[in-house]
């Protein structure tokens, strides 16, 4: 098992990538070119099921490790719980949105290019502080012993998209991130 902080680490790297990809699908939206909906749809299903079950309860528990150690997160990391669930929810509608843009009845285009923007700022700005100040302090407050035990008690749950067996769902998406 490797160490927890460099899952989270890779998991920032990954999702880096496929914001930059989702956000060219946008753009192209944006510009009344023709944007790969099926991409789009498979990025924000991605989003649902991996980092919002996996990625952001992780944290949350390196968060209260720190309680537990004394160590009293910074204000900064205080608030990272409260974005996970704002940005749960924005994964929420940025599904719904590309449902609705995928379908028959469509969504108007800029609505939905709003609502991805949004999702790809917040996510963004939410990673610059985690890398830039609650790893850091993760690192120095919670000993490796303590990182290995919030590790076991993880859900045994392969990255469907980056992950050692790619599923199907997202085989087009893994090559289109290859291909950047
Ligand atoms: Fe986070
Ligand atoms: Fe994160």
């Amino acid at each position: 098992m490797p160490d927890i902080m460099q899952v989270l680490a890779e998991d920032h790297a990954n999702m880096r990538a496929l914001m930059q990809l989702l956000e060219n699908e946008v753009d192209k939206m944006a510009n009344g070119g023709r944007a790969d909906v099926d991409m789009i749809s498979a990025v924000a299903e991605y989003l649902l099921e991996y980092p919002d079950r996996f990625h952001h309860p992780v944290e949350d528990l390196l968060i209260e490790g720190m309680r537990a150690a004394g160590a009293v997160p910074a204000s900064s990391v205080d608030a990272l719980e409260a974005e996970h669930r704002r940005i749960s929810r924005l994964a929420g509608e940025l599904h719904e949105a590309a449902v609705a843009v995928t379908s028959e009845q469509t969504m108007r285009r800029d609505a939905f290019v709003e609502c991805a923007r949004h999702y790809i700022s917040a996510l963004g700005r939410h990673m610059d502080i985690e890398d830039t100040d609650f790893f850091p302090r993760a690192e120095e407050s919670l000993s490796a012993e303590v990182r290995a035990a919030i590790a076991a008690r993880l859900p045994d749950l392969d990255d469907p998209l980056f992950g050692t067996a790619t599923r199907d769902r997202y085989r087009a998406l893994s090559e289109a991130l290859l291909a950047e």
